[in-house]
């Protein structure tokens, strides 16, 4: 039903602004009576940061920034979904046109800058569905003008907590000024200090609550070696690898629309984030989990993601090109991968390859 469904609306999405097909799409999924997903395969089930994900397979921050349809896409296969990134007061983000379609190269560069309908209104949806299951994640950042930025996503973690299944913290759109600077050894300490210590501080009423932090593919290996140091002291329950890059790889056949302004994603991120990826992982050593993303597109993206060191995934860009199918088509692919080693669970495969991707020569 799906695939007669994106067979028609595909190519009037694609016809469409990038921005306004996305709002297209979320209203589709409003008010599409899709069927409960069939039942995942039981080798697909992974437990990580306490939950119990029914796949891997999550639909990252980005799509349902406002947490409109994350029962819209569970029903679609997802076996999690993460909302955001959510600001504390609305805020109207970067003017349009600020999503730009790279077709030749499978990419997408966004500058969409927080655009956010704010707590309140989030909240509001949230709690309306706290009872309908499933692992909904949310994705915390600042708002432009905060005058606070660490008081604001301290007040996020408190407000949303007792809804979240975890919470992501942003620091790596590379779409609000200054945001990215959170990364830094001193700020990045005082940011999670403060982001775990609220986390606590709403544990008695809000129940535990994992909290992820999201990284920028962007960071050098030095930067990276500080900001695993960070989180393993100041124990976070994973990272998120990662954002979108302000790379442009020479590769990208589109050249006028490379050089908008925003975050590239989709496959032209696709090695580079999976370097980044496995880069993580042999630094963690396998305190926490991490969930990879950037540029799937494929079940054999997703298992080399899975292979380089990722226990869970996050796609977004290839959905645009691929259509929702993808899900179902990322799922048959990782169980024939099972079968074919006859293994009977993904856990087995993660991480690998960490060690020979990073040592490979670094991706161009
Ligand atoms: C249009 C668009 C909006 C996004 N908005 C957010 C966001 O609000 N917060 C966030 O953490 N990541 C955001 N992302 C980044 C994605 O969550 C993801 O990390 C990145 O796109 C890499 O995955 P992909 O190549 O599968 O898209 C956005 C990506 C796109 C394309």
């Amino acid at each position: 039903m799906i695939a007669a469904f994106e067979r028609l609306v595909q190519p009037l999405l694609h016809a469409l602004d990038p921005e306004d097909a996305h709002a297209l799409t979320l209203k589709l999924l409003k008010f599409a009576p899709l069927l409960p997903a069939a039942r995942d395969d039981a080798r697909l089930a992974v437990r990580a940061f306490g939950l119990n994900f029914p796949n891997p397979v999550g639909m990252a921050a980005g799509f349902d920034k406002n947490a409109e349809v994350p029962d819209a896409l569970f029903r679609l296969g997802f076996g999690f979904v993460e909302v955001g990134t959510i600001t504390p007061r609305p805020q109207a983000g970067n003017p349009r046109p600020r999503i730009f379609r790279l077709d030749a190269d499978g990419g997408v560069i966004n500058r969409l800058g927080f655009n956010s309908q704010g707590a309140d209104a989030v909240l509001k949806r949230l709690a309306a569905r706290a009872d309908a299951g499933g692992i909904v994640g949310i994705n915390v950042g600042a708002n432009k003008d905060s005058p606070d930025r660490v008081a604001d996503y301290v007040a996020l973690i408190e407000r949303f907590a007792s809804v979240a299944s975890y919470v992501t913290v942003n620091v790596s759109s590379p779409n609000t000024p200054g945001l990215r600077a959170l990364q830094q050894a001193t700020a990045l300490d005082d940011l999670l200090a403060r982001v775990v210590d609220a986390r606590e501080r709403v544990a008695p009423n809000a129940g535990p609550t994992p909290v992820l932090l999201k990284i920028a593919p962007d960071l050098s290996l030095a930067e990276l070696d500080d900001v695993v140091g960070i989180a393993r002291s100041r124990r976070v329950d994973g990272m998120i690898v990662g954002n979108t890059t302000l790379a442009r790889p020479p590769s990208l056949r589109e050249t006028k629309l490379a050089g908008e302004a925003g975050g590239l994603s989709g496959r032209p991120l696709l090695a580079f984030a999976t370097r980044m990826l496995a880069e993580t992982y042999v630094r963690v050593e396998g305190v926490f989990p991490l969930i990879g993303a950037g540029g799937i597109d494929s079940g054999a993206a997703a298992l080399a993601k899975i292979r380089a060191g990722a226990t869970l995934l996050q796609l977004y860009s290839a959905l645009v090109f691929r259509g929702l199918g993808l899900v179902a088509e990322i799922k048959s692919a990782l169980v024939a991968a099972l079968e074919r080693d006859r293994l009977d669970s993904l856990a087995e495969l993660v991480g690998a390859d960490a060690a020979a991707v990073t040592a490979e020569p670094w991706p161009a």
